[in-house]
């Protein structure tokens, strides 16, 4: 298939999952509006429409809070999915959540700016203004919470408070945290049981994807604990900080948010709009402390455990998205890159598994324990490029293509097989894939 033909059907994906002036990550699944997928989907979009683009970035305003978060996922409706849905959340616990639209209550990696500096790139004129103008005071009071609410001893380091603010959801390090969190009876009687299992196999489009394939059931019994601890806090930040929360600086987070923080910088220098000489302090703290998440000893980086203050040393593929940050050096980089070619870890048939292949995690089907992402990929091939490494860029980009022509736009692929794992018809797969297919990258 032709590369045109391929652009061709992934727009048709996206167009299928579009809902209103945002599109669903999967109408038969994911059926509300998510925070970074809506980045992902509107970096894709911006390369043929990007005044589309733009109106899924501002979507985003509708759901960001009152004080400048903006939450992971916008609920498409008041009363849906018992478990993961409003009723389960209740936003308006908090004092200063949106006023209307329904929400979760914690965010997502802030990929946003980086997608709106994309997206400004590719619109012209009047247009280009207006979108500016429009996004760039939501962007600053988000970053202005990031630091105000989750930088609480001031390190620079962002700390995120549950697994999936990570956005990769059950990723070694807070799989190892939730291990470590106190099981209570009733956790253990309906693990054990197999009740919560029953409980779970009746949420709608549960039962198209394999659980193997999934978070586990305990994981997700600890994660949904910790939102019942900050909604009882009325997901105060402050009060949850003070009561020693799970919680880790995160590598994932950290490192997509220096890149967001430059896009942000590069965004307001266009219409000559101010940002806070203090906010720009602490885009600096955050650039120089994500050096501290080195370790010399496996020459890699890892997210910290905020209450030990120790490195969590389960090696996943975040430790390559520091080269996404483009805040690194090219020594570090150069090692990365030695590790990311090592054929019994990361280089493998279909490369960049998000665990590597010698870690007691790695399962080539369990969600981002293991398989390949669009997303993972699209980020390391632009910080590989970024350092000069175009040619392990081209072949991940070159297998990125053979997954999807092979499988279709699934959500998540076997790097051992290319197999289509999870949703089909996926949407950021979609949009990335439009994106890397592109001549100019982003
Ligand atoms: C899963 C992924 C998360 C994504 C969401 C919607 O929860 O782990 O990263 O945002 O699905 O696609």
């Amino acid at each position: 298939m032709s590369s045109n033909d391929l652009i061709e059907q992934a727009k048709e994906v996206l167009d299928r999952n579009k809902k209103e002036a945002w599109t669903s990550p999967s109408p038969v699944y994911y059926r509300h509006q998510w925070l970074w997928d809506t980045a992902f989907i509107a970096i894709g979009i911006s390369n043929y429409n990007p005044q589309q683009a733009a109106r899924e970035l501002l979507s985003l305003k509708r759901g960001q809070w009152q004080n400048g978060m903006l939450p992971h996922v916008i609920f498409a409706t008041r009363f849906h999915d018992m478990l993961k849905g409003p009723l389960f959340w209740q936003w308006r616990k908090s004092k200063l959540s949106s006023k209307k639209t329904v929400t979760s209550a914690i965010t997502q990696p802030p990929m946003v700016a980086i997608a709106a500096a994309k997206v400004a790139k590719e619109l012209k004129g009047e247009p280009k203004i207006q979108f500016l103008k429009q996004v760039l005071p939501m962007l600053e009071s988000y970053h202005r919470w990031v630091y105000r609410e989750r930088n609480p001893e001031g390190s620079g380091l962002i700390v995120v408070i549950h697994p999936w603010e990570t956005g990769l959801d059950n990723t070694p390090a807070w799989a190892e945290l939730l291990k470590q969190m106190p099981r209570p009876w009733w956790v253990r009687f309906l693990n054990k049981s197999g009740l919560f299992e029953i409980v779970m196999r009746q949420r709608k489009g549960a039962k198209m994807l394999d659980p193997d394939e999934r978070t586990n059931n305990l994981e997700i019994m600890q994660a949904a604990r910790l939102i019942l601890r900050f909604r009882a806090q009325a997901y105060v930040n402050k009060a949850i900080f003070s009561s020693k929360p799970v919680a880790t600086e995160s590598l994932a987070f950290n490192s997509i948010l220096i890149k967001a923080n430059s896009c942000l910088i590069e965004l307001a220098e266009q219409i000559n709009y101010q940002l806070p000489q203090d906010l720009l302090e602490n885009f600096n703290k955050t650039k120089e402390a994500l050096n501290t998440l080195w370790d010399e000893d496996t020459k890699q980086y890892y997210s910290r455990d905020f209450s030990t203050k120790k490195l969590i040393k389960t090696p996943s593929i975040t430790t390559f998205l520091p080269l996404f940050s483009e805040g690194i050096g090219k020594d570090r980089a150069e090692k990365l890159v030695k590790n990311l070619l090592d054929k019994k870890k990361y280089w493998t048939k279909f490369p960049v598994p998000t665990v590597p292949l010698d870690s007691p995690y790695f399962n080539q089907k369990r969600f981002w324990q293991g398989p390949v992402w669009i997303n993972t990929n699209w980020m390391i091939t632009r910080g590989l490029e970024h350092y000069g490494y175009q040619e392990e860029a081209k072949q991940i980009v070159e297998e990125s293509i053979n997954l999807v022509q092979n499988s279709g736009f699934c959500e998540y692929f076997s790097p051992l097989t290319g197999e289509g794992l999870g949703v089909k018809s996926f949407s950021w797969s979609a949009a990335l894939l439009i994106d890397l297919l592109s001549s100019d990258g982003s």
